[in-house]
């Protein structure tokens, strides 16, 4: 399986704009964090950008990831990728977090949100104008990206960093990270300012 298979099955199976948007933007920190620990890049980047293709499918904490995981198989998708999508929700698999790649992917997940969020509240709407210290407010205000679980992140993160970092990725960096690594991806994830001419300003 290469990045346009696992695209194809995101378009087969992902209508809504935002969902698409939420996979690109974890596949792009997951290429970027595959890159600083010498993972296999492109394999970081398709857990990242299939972990949650059958939400749409399967809207339920019991059902998402795991009914979803045969299609994968069947598409040829590699066994570790497999088992860092089914390690972002252990309770639903039963699966646990393992490999250096699963710390990443459920470290990943939700962070975006609030980084997304954060970039489209700007008149800009690009993501290349969000200053860390503005996902640093935002995380204060519990109002704001209010679906982003700001316990799991704290949780998720500690976990990747004592796995990966030897605990020495602290949430902020982490942030930064995850940041960088969807400015480099600006435009695939249409906040490259595109938007803002779109809504007139
Ligand atoms: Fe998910
Ligand atoms: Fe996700």
């Amino acid at each position: 399986m290469n990045r346009d298979d696992a695209w194809t099955i995101v378009t087969e199976n992902v209508e809504q704009p935002g969902l698409r948007r939420h996979m690109l933007a974890v596949e792009a920190a997951m290429r970027h964090y595959a890159a600083k620990l010498d993972g296999e890049v492109e394999a970081w980047g398709l857990a990242g950008l299939l972990h949650d293709y059958d939400w749409e499918i399967h809207p339920t904490l019991d059902a998402h990831p795991k009914e979803g995981i045969p299609l994968l198989v069947e598409r040829g998708c590699p066994p570790e990728v497999v088992r860092a999508i089914q390690a972002h929700n252990p309770e639903g698999t039963g699966v646990d977090a393992e490999a250096p790649m699963d710390f990443a992917l459920r470290a990943c997940d939700e962070i975006t949100g609030l980084v997304i969020a954060a970039a489209l509240v700007r008149p800009s709407k690009d993501v290349r104008d969000v200053p860390l210290k503005s996902i640093r407010k935002r995380w204060k205000e519990r109002s704001f990206a209010a679906g982003v679980d700001r316990e799991e992140v704290e949780r998720a993160t500690a976990d990747f960093s004592g796995r990966c970092f030897d605990n020495g990725l602290e949430l902020w960096a982490h942030a930064q990270n995850v940041l960088e690594a969807m400015q480099g991806a600006a435009a695939a994830l249409d906040l490259d300012g595109r938007l803002a001419s779109v809504s007139g300003g």
